[in-house]
């Protein structure tokens, strides 16, 4: 569809949401990785306006410093005062002067709402010729919202507020969804003729709808296909029914793009997360932030990944990443705990009970299990021993531990950092390494184990241990004579 690019869009964001019951304004309440006022931007960003302007009020500053942050193109514009949505567009029109053009008005708490419908909007309001397009919805229950009142002829007359309606206004069950097209100038005029005579004494935007009516102006109304688009959050009811409805939408959008979703129902996946054909999600995943999932790797199940890289043909199963790089073919989990900096070279290995931290593992090596590998260089073809610690924190200061090309690390060896086993080095199980190893030397650091005879015997006289013992020797004595 090709529309016109509107002149600005005006986002309200400066109500309070106490419904929320919440510390968070909530428009920064998030959903899908984004904030609620975010995904209102970026459906708003996509119609390319000249002017991205979003009104803030409560929290204003907090809101205001998130909204530098995540959209520096949005002009913000503070309303003192929420003394409504009439007021809210005054004060931007007032502030920032008449904007010549089309200008759509939307909420920050519509976060459902997709380009494609603001873009009919424009569309139905360009083709009308229209002062004012309102986009609307036929809801099982309109309960709270403005309804929409049309003529016998079906032209659109009046929104009139739920608080001001007549019981039969009340059954209409077309509502107002409160996203709008103007005819910039018409809406500067028409916005200070708003009064505050109604049921909440607050100045209402749909006021504006009559007054350009009884201008001679045309209004239209644009009927959305799906009306769960237009629904608001104002609670966190609503807020879990938006993010599964969004979930479910991205979640189809990667299947027919190849991706296989084995449960949809408890999968969840971020709208920044990148996952390519022929890649596999498992059940209870959930997929936050940046995270690529590239062909043919598997993730999952019970799996929560956040900026993290899986690369191809990479399997990834029970485990939990955060800033990780996994290379191509590499195996993680059951059970890893990836933390941020932890870069996995092909082939590569990551097992059970292990955790990294900026750790950098080259290719083909292997750290199968219960093991933390904090601050270290692993090189390639790396065997690690089960139970091995990387001993990184003094209680002071972290330190680096360095371990070359095909190293063959004991069990249970603790690597005291900082220190360096260097290229075909070996340390004996049970070692605590304080001092380098040389390139093919074993690192011994261990007691010499002696065996005092017969012990149990006589200090754990008595016990199943010592009677096992006895029999054990007695037979052993037998065989002797015997011989
Ligand atoms: C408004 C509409 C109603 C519509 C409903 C859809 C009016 C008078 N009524 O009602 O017809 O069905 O939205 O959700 O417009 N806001 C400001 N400044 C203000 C007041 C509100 O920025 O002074 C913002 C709020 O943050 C919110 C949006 O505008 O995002 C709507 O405000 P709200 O008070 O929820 O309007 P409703 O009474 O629900
Ligand atoms: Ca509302």
């Amino acid at each position: 569809m090709s529309v016109p690019r509107p002149a600005a869009v005006i986002v309200l964001a400066a109500g309070e949401g106490t419904r929320m019951k919440s510390q968070t304004p909530k428009v920064l309440h998030e959903m899908c990785g984004r904030a609620l006022v975010d995904h209102m931007l970026t459906a708003a960003r996509d119609l390319g306006p000249e002017r991205l302007i979003v009104v803030i009020g409560h929290a204003s500053e907090r809101v205001g410093a998130h909204l530098a942050e995540t959209s520096p193109d949005a002009q913000a514009v503070v309303q003192r005062e929420q003394r409504g949505t009439g007021h809210a567009v005054r004060t931007v029109l007032e502030e920032l002067g008449t904007i010549t053009g089309t200008v759509l008005v939307t909420y920050g708490d519509v976060p459902l709402l997709r380009t494609e419908t603001l873009a009919e909007l424009l569309a139905q309001h360009e083709a009308g010729g229209n002062a004012v397009t309102v986009l609307t919805a036929e809801v099982p229950d309109p309960t709270g919202y403005g309804r929409i009142i049309r003529d016998p002829g079906g032209a659109v007359l009046e929104i009139v507020e739920e608080k001001d309606a007549s019981p039969e206004q009340r059954a209409i069950k077309e509502m107002n969804s409160g996203i709008y097209a103007f005819d910039g100038q018409l809406l500067a005029d028409a916005v200070k003729r708003v009064s505050t005579d109604n049921a909440q004494g607050e100045e209402y935007l749909t006021d504006v709808l009559s007054i350009l009516r009884a201008d001679g102006h045309r209004v239209g109304a644009c009927v959305a296909a799906d009306f769960v688009e237009v629904e608001g959050v104002n609670d966190r009811v609503q807020l879990a029914l938006a993010r599964k409805v969004l979930n479910q939408r991205l979640l189809e959008g990667h299947m027919r793009a190849g991706v296989t979703i084995i449960d949809p129902a408890s999968t969840w996946i971020d709208v920044g997360v990148r996952i390519e054909a022929d890649a596999i999600v498992h059940p209870g995943t959930q997929l936050h932030g940046g995270t690529v999932i590239e062909a043919e790797a598997e993730v999952g199940p019970a799996t929560t990944l956040t900026d993290t890289r899986v690369g191809p043909g990479a399997i990834v199963r029970n485990t939990v990443a955060d800033g990780a790089d996994v290379g191509p073919e590499v195996n993680v989990g059951p059970y890893a705990y990836l933390r941020p900096g932890t870069v996995i070279g092909r082939r590569s290995k990551v097992g059970t009970f292990v955790e990294t931290k900026n750790t950098r593992i080259g290719e083909r090596s292997k750290v199968p299990h219960l093991t933390y590998a904090g601050d270290a260089t692993l090189g390639d073809d790396v065997n690690i021993g089960a139970s091995t610690v990387f001993v990184n924190y003094d209680g002071v200061n972290k330190h680096h531990t360095t371990v070359r090309d095909g190293v063959f690390v004991g069990c249970d060896t603790m690597l005291v950092a900082p220190v360096t086993v260097n290229d075909g080095a070996y340390t004996a199980a049970g070692s605590v390494i304080t001092d380098d190893v040389p390139p093919g030397a074993i690192g011994v650091a261990r007691a010499k184990q002696r065996n005092i005879e017969k012990w149990v015997l006589r200090r754990r006289a008595g016990t199943k241990s010592a009677a096992a013992a006895e029999k054990a020797l007695a037979e052993q004595e037998k065989q002797e004579k015997g011989t």
